[in-house]
């Protein structure tokens, strides 16, 4: 490479006019103009258009040889463009470069798509081509914008004293819910490593050594259904804090929140964030992430429809149920068809129907009305204040809370078919008192909401051994516009807490001893108070670039199925590789 580049494309302007300069890039888009050959030079600081003029005749033959995606380097002296050819949507418009030197560095062959933001491609095509798509303007930003707020992530934890601290891959399971990915050892035939589904063991061990403040960028491995905002390796913001409560974990949280935005976006955010209790949370929002900026909030019509004649209402009532049912001025005018799709979409879930009627400004109308009562009739008027005309949509399901989830899913949706969002503002809101535990008809057992390192409310500790559901966790969510960001709680600290929980898991002391022994003795050494949080990273940057989906904001993520379309993961091994390991793969 003879000539060397002493400008960037991003860098050419106005003020460069007279100098000589060398740019290296990509050939963006080249025009022949009969005569004059123009071509757009890019690299990821801009773009700047460069020319081949027939009395240069060498210069000029190579020219015409580039075509787009050939890698060039050049040399000229800057110039103003003529007037009529200046570009106002160029950072270089008002200037061009004619080529007194030129070096074709590499030849391309047709990309099979064009290096345009503007061109829709499918996400297949761009992620077996990831390095094309990634030199598209959009992406390019984003995978910029991913590192500075790594940066800011890293200079406000060092500020606040906390330490950067990594921890091992090659680890045993830590739960946090989904499966493992294994790692099988050649060293210790027949055994296997675990790849952490987080660092949490680790964070707790080093509060126990003494790094009161920890935090990490760190990647994360979970094998589980992966939808737009879950890839199976994904990065945290990793936080651990010795000698805290709930308050101090918040405040952090809080006020590292407010540090980005400000730095990232200019949006000065109020503090503190409100709270909402998790029951609060489902009774109004059927979620415990809702997104709160809009209302259509839950309403709940089981009382009102205690006497009804329905007799699908009549059966849930009579087994205990529940009726809820949103509100929806702005879909008065739905069609019959439009509510039939709403009904499918719903029922895809699990729930038996999709009730409707309407309330037509002074009465009820189409659908269910004709079951209602007059007194049903007068309390949902007085009841929901009813002045306007909406849809009602009702779903009844004996099962309480999943019945609320359903409306939850389905008030997003509404929400975005109806445009009732605004996408300009940036709504944070906590949800604190989670349960601790939930039952699992799957495996007849009590599972851990968050992980089993969860300290309890110090007065539920006892309903432990008698009502383990009654119990609320010391554990937090952030939520922003309707997404989990980060997620924590205080731990466990006293050995003997940490037993009960696991014997209330249903875990016997062998079964803990052989997963956690390393972690109970630890905690017997002198275990400070300690509590922690986790940011998911990708979905922070995914939500402050506005992108809709998490593989938007990760230069090489994995299909839905876990595949990587480029390199082509997960692949075959060789047959020594299986001897080496002591595997054999079952047909
Ligand atoms: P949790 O499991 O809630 O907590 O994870 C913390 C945050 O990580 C993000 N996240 C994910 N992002 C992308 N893809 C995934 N598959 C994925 N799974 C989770 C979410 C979530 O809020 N050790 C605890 C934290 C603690 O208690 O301190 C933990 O991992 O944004
Ligand atoms: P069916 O008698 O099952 O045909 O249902 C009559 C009407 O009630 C249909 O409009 C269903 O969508 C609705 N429906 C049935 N089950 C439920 C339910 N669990 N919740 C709400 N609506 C329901």
């Amino acid at each position: 490479m003879q000539l060397k580049r002493t400008h960037t494309c991003g860098e050419i302007n106005a003020q460069l006019i007279g100098q000589k300069v060398r740019l290296s890039g990509w050939v963006d888009n080249w025009r022949d103009h009969g005569g004059v050959f123009f071509v757009d030079l890019r690299d990821r600081y801009g773009k700047v258009q460069v020319v081949f003029q027939p009395h240069n005749e060498a210069v000029y033959q190579i020219g015409k040889k580039l075509r787009s995606e050939f890698v060039i380097a050049i040399e000229g002296v800057v110039q103003a463009r003529p007037p009529e050819a200046i570009n106002p949507a160029m950072a270089s418009g008002e200037v061009e470069v004619p080529v007194a030197q030129v070096e074709i560095l590499n030849a391309s062959q047709t990309t099979p798509f064009e290096i345009n933001e503007y061109v829709d491609v499918s996400e297949d095509v761009r992620l077996k081509y990831r390095y094309l798509d990634l030199r598209r303007k959009q992406l390019q930003e984003v995978i910029v914008f991913r590192h500075k707020l790594a940066q800011l992530t890293r200079t406000f934890f060092t500020k606040e004293n906390f330490v950067e601290i990594e921890t091992p891959f090659l680890t045993k399971s830590t739960p946090e819910g989904a499966r493992d990915f294994l790692v099988p050892s050649r060293m210790q035939k027949g055994k296997f490593y675990a790849l952490p589904q987080s660092p949490q063991t680790y964070k707790q061990i080093l509060m126990i050594a003494g790094f009161d403040r920890y935090f990490q960028l760190v990647k994360c491995f979970r094998d589980e259904d992966l939808r737009k905002d879950r890839q199976p390796e994904f990065t945290q913001i990793d936080v651990e804090m010795s000698f805290v409560d709930e308050e101090d974990v918040m405040a952090v949280v809080e006020s590292y929140m407010a540090y980005i935005c400000n730095e990232l976006l200019d949006i000065q955010l109020q503090l503190p964030f409100p709270r909402l209790e998790y029951e609060e949370s489902i009774r109004r929002y059927g979620s415990d992430k809702p997104d709160t900026r809009f209302g259509l909030e839950l309403n709940d019509l089981t009382g009102i429809f205690n006497d009804s004649e329905f007799k699908v209402f009549r059966g849930v009532i009579d087994a205990g149920g529940y009726i809820g049912a949103l509100v929806v001025a702005e879909a008065a005018g739905y069609s019959r068809k439009q509510i039939d799709e709403l009904q499918k979409w719903v029922m895809a879930m699990g729930v038996k129907g999709l009730a409707y009627f309407k309330f037509n400004g002074a009465e009820f109308e189409g659908g269910l009305s004709k079951f209602l009562s007059e007194a049903e009739r007068r309390q949902l008027q007085e009841e929901l204040e009813l002045r306007e005309p909406a849809l009602f949509l009702i779903i009844a399901d004996q099962r309480k809370e999943f019945a609320q989830n359903v409306l939850g899913f389905l008030r997003n949706r509404l929400a975005n078919d109806l445009d009732l969002v605004d996408e300009s503002k940036h709504h944070l809101h906590w949800t604190v008192n989670f349960p601790l535990m939930e039952y699992s008809q799957e495996e007849q057992r009590y599972l851990a909401r968050h992980h089993p390192f969860t300290a309890p409310r110090p007065e539920d500790m006892d309903l432990l051994d008698t009502h383990p559901e009654k119990a609320y966790a010391r554990a937090y969510d952030l939520v922003y516009n309707g997404n989990e960001i980060a997620g924590g709680s205080i731990r466990i600290h006293s050995r003997d807490a940490q037993a009960k929980v696991f014997q209330a898991l249903k875990l016997t002391p062998e079964e803990a001893e052989r997963k956690f022994g390393f972690l109970l003795e630890a905690l017997s050494y002198g275990a400070p108070p300690h509590g922690g949080i986790a940011f998911g990273f990708d979905r922070l940057v995914m939500l402050l670039t506005g992108c809709s989906s998490i593989r938007d904001v990760i230069a090489f993520p994995k299909t839905a199925s876990a595949i990587g379309l480029m390199e082509h993961t997960p692949s075959e091994v060789s047959e020594e590789q299986l001897n080496e390991l002591g595997l054999t793969i079952r047909k």
